[in-house]
């Protein structure tokens, strides 16, 4: 469910469940890349189904050019356009996380992404240095095995009452395993402003001078990066779900979480307005089902429920019932009718909906055999302590910190732990870009924010566009991380605008969805199933467009930074 998806959101809290790639098992991937030859041309080979694959060849450090070499990990859905007018050239993918793989994105989305942007560009994405199949690849462990007995994933602060010291601790023994692998300061080449000038080189390797892309939550962070050093090389770029770079950068990350109790309202509201049969855990008013929702929270912290599935077994506790609901909101339209199922499900004593929304299959010691390619918790924790300023707080100095957090939102309790994670990382030069964020830009960039999303609250994306005159900021009126989340055909229709022929939203614009989120539609439904025969092309067009964003949503998840 919210695991086996390509994630492009913020740190996924729980990152280890970002094992993914339904599209093939891991050895066929693993096939695929290491047969292609990395090379500084874009040497295209067809993989998967109707994909290109490439290898490219950068610097490893871009202060020494004439030193180690890297291998980026390029994937493309080439235009059948490609050789006409119509045709526009590449729009690049940019991966949240970070640890997000855009490979991934590519491979599970490839048949609804030209539906969505046009068939008149080349679709692009790539695995950041440091993640997945690019390589080097960031790793702590020898073995998989390994990292599966040290997960991380279901660190909650108010989980037991030394829980912010035993994920410090843990910490501490992640800082001494980065460190042993850390070869000839390996990590520090998996910062931002280097995965920014590989995405010029992606640019620059397919034959274009000037970059287009969307960017989506720490993609947004790569966005402002690559506008910031290369402001005259942007055509087109989109930043949505937009991270306070800033912030990112000090490794505070203390303003994610202006909006996210926003977002769980969005649930409580929701149920209500769909009713008993769309929502099952319906009760008369919002604040009855928060309620509800805090009485089962206590239940669950007492008597954890066991369930046993067909591909794995394990408890419904505190841990995984509040991570749980904290994904959901990344994506209220495809998990909330899933998580009052389940939560339903729960109060009855049956954990089995809730405990498969983060389900992955019992862990199988493929003993021996490579680790699969696919992209791994490291490699976000990699990116983000190297990005960030270093910190060395003890337990007791964090403490002002995480109850700054829960002051924030009661979601401080499961984002505390980004921060904590770094608190051991090796020690580095750190000379990479951190700031400023300006630029005169030669084409506006196009900020989007939803008005509660749970991880990147639109204060980040006015912050943010303050440093880059004539951007404009378009406003998504609903929950959930990044405008994807969410059925727009109004926010669609400005990207598509964007893209094609560079024209931005009025200041100001808000954008409504198209449908409720308990709409009882199933996965993959579709809106106006009511509309007469003789509706209009445009309304046709339309019920396309939502089709091929309600799949979209469901495969093309924002990882989020834990
Ligand atoms: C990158 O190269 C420069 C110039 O040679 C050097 O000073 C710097 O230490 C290198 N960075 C890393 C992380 O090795
Ligand atoms: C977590 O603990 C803090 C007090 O340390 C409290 O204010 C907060 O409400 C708790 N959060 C939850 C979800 O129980
Ligand atoms: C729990 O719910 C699942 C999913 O609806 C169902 O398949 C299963 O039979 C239920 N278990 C019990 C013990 O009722
Ligand atoms: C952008 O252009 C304006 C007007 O020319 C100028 O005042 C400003 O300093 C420029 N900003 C950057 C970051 O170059
Ligand atoms: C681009 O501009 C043309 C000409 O004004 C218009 O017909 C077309 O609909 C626009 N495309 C999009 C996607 O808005």
């Amino acid at each position: 469910m919210l695991s086996n998806k390509a994630f492009i959101g913020l740190v996924s809290l729980g990152a280890s469940f970002i094992v993914n790639v339904q599209a093939q098992d891991a050895s066929q991937d693993g096939f695929i890349w290491n047969k292609l030859e990395t090379s500084p041309e874009l040497k295209w080979t067809d993989c998967y189904t109707q994909l290109q694959c490439a290898r490219l060849q950068v610097p490893l450090n871009y202060s020494n050019p004439e030193a180690d070499a890297a291998s980026i990990a390029v994937i493309r859905l080439p235009s059948p356009l490609a050789g006409t007018d119509d045709y526009k050239g590449p729009i690049i993918i940019i991966p949240g996380g970070p640890g997000g793989s855009g490979v991934e994105l590519i491979v599970d989305n490839s048949a609804v992404l030209p539906q969505v942007l046009g068939a008149n560009f080349d679709i692009v994405s790539f695995d950041p240095r440091g993640v997945g199949r690019s390589t080097p690849r960031a790793s702590f462990f020898d073995t998989e095995a390994q990292r599966r007995f040290f997960d991380t994933s279901f660190d909650v602060i108010n989980a037991t009452s030394d829980s912010l010291a035993r994920i410090w601790a843990r910490a501490q023994i992640t800082g001494v395993l980065a460190a042993q692998h850390n070869k000839n300061n390996i990590f520090e080449h998996f910062n931002t402003e280097s995965t920014a000038r590989d995405m010029l080189q992606i640019v620059e390797a397919h034959g274009q001078k000037n970059i287009q892309a969307w960017g989506f939550s720490y993609g947004t962070v790569l966005g402002a990066t690559f506008a910031s050093l290369f402001p005259d090389r942007i055509d087109r770029l989109v930043l949505d779900g937009v991270l306070d770079a800033e912030d990112y950068f000090a490794t505070r990350w203390s303003n994610s979480l202006l909006d996210t109790d926003k977002t769980l309202q969005a649930f409580f509201d929701g149920c209500v307005e769909g009713g008993p049969d769309l929502c099952p855990f319906y009760e008369s008013s919002p604040e009855a089902i928060s309620r509800k929702l805090d009485d089962l929270t206590r239940t669950i912290f007492l008597r954890p429920v066991p369930v046993k599935t067909d591909i794995s077994y394990g408890l419904v506790d505190y841990e995984r019932l509040r991570i749980t609901i904290f994904r959901s909101l990344y994506s209220p339209y495809a998990d909330f009718p899933i998580l009052a199922q389940g939560l339903a499900d729960l109060m009855n004593g049956n954990g089995t909906v809730l405990y498969q929304m983060l389900e992955q299959p019992a862990f199988d010691c493929a003993c021996g055999s490579p680790a699969p390619l696919t992209s791994i918790a490291d490699g976000g924790t990699a990116i983000m302590c190297t990005d960030g300023v270093e910190v060395r707080d003890t337990v007791e100095e964090l403490e002002p910190f995480v109850q700054g957090l829960l002051r924030e939102s009661q979601w401080g309790e499961v984002w505390a732990g980004i921060r904590i994670g770094c608190t051991a990382w090796p020690k580095q030069e750190k000379r990479h870009f951190k700031g400023p964020f300006l630029g005169n830009t030669s084409h506006p960039i196009l900020w989007i924010g939803n008005t509660a999303d749970p991880v990147t609250p639109i204060a980040g994306a006015h912050k943010m566009a303050k440093g880059f005159p004539g951007s404009v900021v378009l406003t998504q009126d609903s929950p959930g991380h990044c405008s994807i989340a969410a059925p727009s055909v109004c926010t669609i229709g400005f990207v598509q605008a964007y893209f094609m022929n560079g024209t931005l939203p009025d200041e100001g614009v808000v954008c409504p969805v198209t449908q409720p989120i308990f709409s009882g539609q199933p996965v993959g439904g579709v809106v106006g199933s009511t509309k007469r025969r003789d509706l209009e092309v445009k309304e046709e067009k339309d019920e396309e467009l939502v089709r091929a964003l309600t799949r979209l949503r469901e495969n093309f998840r924002v990882p989020t930074p834990f």
